[in-house]
């Protein structure tokens, strides 16, 4: 989603449209404004491209130098014009915009009707407006902070209040960034929509809350205990801007896992009682058998659903790349539970996959990021992964968020089967619930920098090989993808076990081989084929959990990687595998945003 903000002495229509005009690269469904004119704040929204609301606003304008400004992806209620933002409350005093998610807001919803609130929109946004009116008694800054600590889940919010000419802002997991100009004050949750107005930023942090006027800005915590922000001029060009000043959208969307995840996750797992709630419909206990189908990145995610599902549920599953899927006549019944998983939700084959797995009586569950794309129009159920767009062709936290995907959905399956404890139940979601601190550490400057060294010390490699067992076989396999997909070096990824059968025949003092050995109950076997590596003398660079000096003997290079439970260790371990293929095809020259031959959303056979 995307906000703007704006103060001053402009027309603040003008701002929040352009502003939100370069933010639609992010995707959206809807879009409004608020513009406040002395005694009123008027709204206007509508649903479908952002077009839609600027025609109708030159035809009409709305009047006023402070506004706020939205454009919104769907996460609770339809995408329509009632569950657009900016919300306000039901005299129209108070106005608010939210991205994000507000996790217990079913029952602050409870509360508030029976104190008399009435609800105008599905969203679980509108829920803070309601918590500010009520809290408020005259002063809009501390009525918010009294508003936001009654609340969990993420947010960036914006909100405006008739009676004062100031805009009050907070975030947790959702960006936002302020414009400092001459008179006038900015914010938006991404750099490009204020470049055109102010060079002059300050970047807000996690649990930041500021107060924006005409003439300065105050920052506090949530505490309300002033914090400082230095003042950052950005000397970004508009194409650097949109990539989050990173030199490509694939380092950045790397970087935005530890986002993505919290997203992915938020709201869904109760680590206290053991529940998952995905909120599907479909029901967990009625299936015999799953069949999962993908293409590329999204099929390997797939493998990673086929051990932690079978594992943890108990229940037999196969996964089959969607073209092979859709001419071999599968064996389909309405026992089925056929799981598409697709960043883009447009891939043709798995869409005819999809189809094909309908027509033989299977009940259609889809992991995907795209909103409203054509196979989720098609499915009987959407579990989104909530990555937020990603525009470098090789996925990277869109992988990631699948597979903590699959894993919500081994537990979810898992409970209603009755084949995990509750105590078991809650020591795997609070492991998933530790995932986006993990990839945070996993990208921590000590480690990315070790791994660019070990990709540039072997890009003039040939070949590569990624091995791994268990759980992470398919993070060989999505390591080796990512190697030859950006770098175009040959790269294979083999369960460890299996090499001895084949690979083994090519290793010489030339080839590198990644060797997934992070904690498992198997690592003794995975350091044994390590050994057979090193007997013919290839190169091995290991991934290591953090502390294992036993087994850095045994490696060339290694790789350590954060301490996870093993159920979420694929989601950590492949973090390291993207940054070395990232490092090695930059090492080599090549466009990793737009690899040679590849498309982002493949919709041709
Ligand atoms: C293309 C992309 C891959 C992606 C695959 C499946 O090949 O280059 O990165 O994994 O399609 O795409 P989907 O959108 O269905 O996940």
């Amino acid at each position: 989603c995307g906000i703007v903000g704006y103060i001053g002495s402009r027309q603040a229509q003008d701002v929040l449209i352009s502003g939100l005009a370069k933010l639609e690269y992010r995707g959206y469904d809807s879009a409004g404004v608020a513009v406040a004119d002395g005694g009123q704040i008027e709204v206007k929204k509508k649903a479908g491209k952002l077009a839609n609301l600027s025609g109708e606003l030159s035809r009409d304008p709305l009047p006023g130098t402070l506004g706020i400004g939205h454009t919104r992806w769907a996460t609770h209620g339809l995408p329509n014009d009632t569950n657009a933002h900016p919300h306000a409350t039901e005299d129209g005093r108070i106005v608010i915009i939210h991205n994000g998610i507000i996790e217990n807001y079913l029952g602050l919803k409870e509360g508030l009707i029976s104190r008399g609130h009435t609800f105008q929109s599905e969203t679980d946004s509108e829920v803070l407006a309601h918590l500010i009116e009520e809290a408020y008694t005259g002063d809009l800054y501390e009525a918010v902070r009294t508003a936001l600590s009654q609340v969990r889940g993420a947010y960036g919010i914006v909100v405006t209040h008739v009676d004062h000419r100031e805009i009050v802002a907070a975030r947790t997991v959702s960006p936002l960034v302020m414009g400092v100009g001459e008179g006038e004050m900015f914010l938006a949750s991404d750099v490009p929509a204020l470049l055109p107005y102010t060079r002059n930023m300050v970047f807000l942090h996690d649990g930041d809350m500021v107060v924006l006027h005409d003439d300065g800005f105050r920052v506090t915590d949530l505490a309300g205990r002033p914090v400082e922000r230095p003042i950052d001029r950005i000397e970004w060009d508009a194409e650097a801007a949109e990539k989050g000043g990173y030199d490509t959208y694939m380092l950045k969307e790397i970087y935005e896992q530890p986002t993505a995840l919290t997203n992915t996750l938020i709201g869904r797992l109760h680590d206290d009682t053991g529940e998952v709630n995905l909120d599907v419909k479909l029901d967990p206990s009625s299936f015999k058998r799953i069949s999962i189908i993908a293409c590329g990145t999204a099929y390997y995610a797939g493998l990673v659903g086929e051990y932690l599902i079978e594992q943890l549920a108990r229940i037999p599953v196969e996964v089959d790349v969607a073209s092979e899927y859709r001419y071999r006549n599968p064996l389909v019944n309405e026992n089925t539970l056929a799981i598409v998983v697709s960043q883009s939700g447009e891939t043709i084959d798995t869409l005819e996959a999809l189809r094909e797995a309908k027509k033989g009586g299977a009940k259609t569950l889809g992991v995907i990021n795209a909103k409203g794309s054509s196979m989720t129009r098609e499915l009987d159920d959407t579990l989104y992964i909530h990555a937020g767009p990603e525009i470098g062709v090789a996925s990277t936290k869109a992988y990631t968020a699948q597979v903590s995907a699959m894993l919500m959905l081994a537990l979810w399956l898992a409970r209603a089967r009755g084949t995990l404890s509750e105590e078991q139940a809650q020591e795997l979601l609070h492991a998933a619930r530790e995932l986006p601190r993990l990839v945070e550490e996993a990208l921590s400057p000590e480690r990315v920098e070790r791994i660019r060294q070990v990709a540039e010390k072997y890009a003039g490699a040939r070949d590569y090989l990624f091995l791994g067992r268990g759980v992470n076989a398919p993070t060989a396999l999505e390591g080796a993808l990512k190697l030859k997909e950006i770098s175009y070096i040959h790269a294979e990824g083999y369960a460890a076990g299996e090499m001895k059968h084949g690979p083994i025949a090519l290793i010489d003092e030339k080839l590198p081989v990644v060797v997934i050995a992070t904690e498992s109950p198997l690592l003794e076997k995975t350091i044994s084929n390590v050994q057979e590596v090193r007997a013919r003398s290839g190169k091995v660079i290991a991934l290591l959990s953090d502390g294992d000096t036993e087994n850095a003997r045994h490696a060339d290079d290694v790789l350590y990687v954060p301490r996870a439970h093993e159920a979420v260790s694929p989601v950590v371990n492949v973090v390291a595998l993207q940054l070395l293929a990232y490092f090695t095809a930059t090492a080599l020259g090549k466009d990793v945003d737009k690899p040679r031959n590849l498309a982002k959303s493949v919709t041709v056979e």
